[in-house]
């Protein structure tokens, strides 16, 4: 959570902090500040709300210096507020720190800092860490050693930048659970919580690990470990571009990430398909293979939205590959003590690869020796990193808090692994030839789906003003019923409740009068007929629906209130084109609310913190 950035060089560090806040505000938004140091002063603005607002503050002030250090925040320790906004300082006001994470020891650590007559002055966690510093500077002279021993004291995640006036040479910046990146220019350096806030200046970056510190001079960086022994990084280019991370003259990213998807899930299917043996091949996983295919169980651990490409996941390895899958909230995978074995591979699947559930997740299990590979967009992101093997989505980066196109290219990413275990064991070439024939014709298809928006927008108005939704679906399409429900209620704020259409029945159907929408999934599948009678279950009680349905479907065109209508595909690729008249949907009548919904409120693109 939150965005951190920094810089250290000749130019004037304001535009460039600003900006890069605005890259990475889609991280947090509910408070901003920055801090600066030049040779007469030191100085901190903060402010409540978003990075716009402390744009204005910081430019009325005309401040130049070539250090400083920015942060926008999403709150876990204290109300969004300007004093609970970052930096926090120390009592001389001359030592400033950004943060992101939680100290999970800071009532003790405050109470010992309040005996030696420290006092504080917000409700944040992070304060204690600006004043604990401050003690050690007092005691060792140097700045990178009172990080280090503070550091030594603290519980909990982190990803700090800190400067100080004593030591206008340099930005020390740490790290453990939350990602921390250097970019490496000339005679100029920056730090960021990804790299989004550095390609407008430099492709160059590195890595921090988890425990890892760094010392960044405006020419040069050192890194050392907590324990102060001295490691040699390496640098790495990235290839992403500034043109990625920009609206490309659509009004929101939620929209450019939707209308992105036939670029993106080609993208996730370039270059590993092998039509003639009916295969995929998937680089990341090479070595691994023989490992994987005879596991005696696939395991799936996600959060929100790739939780959700999980269960299609089970779906299609389950009936295509067979081999026994079972998918977990990484949330309770990582506290209920779970039975994993040698035996076992476990796929994580993370949009930013940031995410501390699913993180925590696979350290759980590479302890007790399960085969860990991870699903992630975010190039060089820790789960990324740290699994034994697997597949980047390649979807581009995702700005809107929403999920939408990292769902799709999960998907697709799934269903080359579901190919590629599932010709390994016993589908038929002609099988594997037709999947990857329909996969190859996906991106025809969401184009037709997507030139339907103004169709879709049109229909959004009619449901704007209802206060609940029911999404149901089934097979296949029951992950895809969660996904609208979860970008309904994420950006529009209506409440919304995904169900396998069957089970309305044992409960929901009780819900159902005129004033209910129902948003059936409902395509030509062997459910086909089973959802029609939970239609008609439907309309016997009043109920509105909508229905995403296949073209040249008129029966149930003519049972409903509405439809959109998608193309067929291979059932096992269904959610990939069901799913973007869902996120149409949403992102409509939150337009139409007049609602935020790049940056939905209490959301943060990537939850860092338990
Ligand atoms: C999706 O719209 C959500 N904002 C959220 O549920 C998200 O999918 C979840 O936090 C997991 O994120 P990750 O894929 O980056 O791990
Ligand atoms: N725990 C800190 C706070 O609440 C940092 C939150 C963040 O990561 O933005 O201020």
């Amino acid at each position: 959570m939150c965005g951190i950035v920094g810089y250290i060089g000749d130019k004037n560090c304001v535009p460039i902090l600003i900006e890069g806040l605005k890259r990475l505000e889609y991280r947090g938004y509910d408070s901003a500040g920055v801090g600066i140091i030049n040779s007469t002063e030191c100085k901190v603005l903060k402010t409540k709300g978003k990075v716009s607002e402390l744009e204005k503050l910081v430019f009325a002030e005309q401040i130049d210096s070539g250090l400083g250090i920015g942060h926008t925040r999403w709150a876990t320790h204290g109300e969004p507020s300007t004093i609970n906004a970052h930096p926090h300082l120390n009592k001389d006001k001359t030592l400033f720190l950004i943060h992101n994470g939680i100290i999970e020891n800071y009532l003790s650590l405050k109470k010992g800092l309040e005996k030696e007559g420290y006092e504080f002055i917000s409700e944040t966690d992070t304060e204690v860490l600006a004043h604990l510093i401050d003690h050690y500077l007092k005691l060792k002279n140097s700045l990178f050693q009172a990080v280090r021993y503070a550091l030594n004291e603290v519980e909990g995640t982190y990803g700090i930048c800190v400067i100080y006036n004593g030591e206008k040479d340099k930005i020390v910046a740490a790290r453990k659970g939350s990602p921390l990146v250097l970019g490496i220019g000339n005679n100029e350096n920056f730090v960021a919580s990804d790299v989004n806030a550095l390609i407008a200046h430099t492709k160059q970056v590195v890595y921090l690990e988890d425990g890892e510190i760094a010392e960044i001079y405006k020419d040069h960086f050192t890194t050392k470990t907590i324990a102060d022994e001295t490691i040699i990084k390496e640098i790495f280019e990235v290839e992403v571009g500034v043109d990625e991370i920009t609206k490309g003259g659509y009004p929101h990213f939620m929209l450019k990430e939707i209308m992105d998807q036939p670029d993106s899930i080609f993208n996730s299917m370039r270059g590993r398909l092998v039509y003639d043996e009916g295969i995929s091949k998937l680089g990341g996983l090479q070595g691994f293979e023989e490992r994987i295919i005879n596991s005696k169980r696939i395991l799936i651990t996600a959060c929100g939205t790739s939780w959700h490409a999980g269960l299609v996941g089970e779906y299609m390895l389950e009936q295509y590959a067979g081999i026994p899958v079972e998918v977990e909230y990484a949330s309770e995978f990582r506290y209920r003590h779970p039975i994993i074995t040698k035996d076992d591979t476990v796929i994580f699947i993370s949009q930013s690869g940031e995410t501390a559930d699913t993180l925590a997740a696979m350290k759980e299990a590479k302890k007790k020796g399960a085969l860990c590979l991870g699903i992630c967009n975010v190039v060089g992101s820790s789960i990324a990193r740290e699994s034994d093997a697997g597949v980047y989505i390649h979807a581009g980066p995702e700005i809107g808090v929403a999920s939408t196109k990292a769902f799709t290219a999960q998907i697709s990413v799934l269903a080359l692994i579901t190919l590629l275990l599932a010709r390994r064991r016993n589908l038929s070439l002609p099988e594997g030839q037709e999947i990857i024939n329909e996969m190859r014709l996906l991106t025809k298809k969401v184009e037709m789906i997507l030139k339907q928006n103004e169709n879709i927008e049109k229909i959004a108005g009619q449901y704007m003003n209802c206060k609940n939704f029911l999404y149901l679906g089934r097979g296949y399409n029951f992950p895809v019923a969660l996904e609208g429900a979860l970008k309904l209620k994420e950006i529009s704020y209506i409440h919304a409740e995904g169900y396998p259409a069957a089970e309305m029945k044992h409960g929901p159907i009780a819900l159902i009068d005129d004033d209910m929408p129902v948003v059936f999934i409902a395509t030509k599948d062997s459910v086909y007929d089973k959802v029609i009678s939970n239609i008609q279950e439907v309309r016997a009680r009043k109920g509105r629906i909508l229905a995403i349905v296949n073209e040249g479907d008129e029966q149930i065109e003519n049972m409903v209130d509405h439809v959109i209508k998608v193309p067929k595909t291979h059932n096992m690729l269904t959610p990939i084109l069901t799913v973007i008249p869902l996120q149409l949907i949403a992102y409509h009548i939150a337009v139409k609310k007049g609602l935020n919904v790049d940056q939905p409120r209490n959301l943060a693109k990537s939850v860092t913190v338990e």
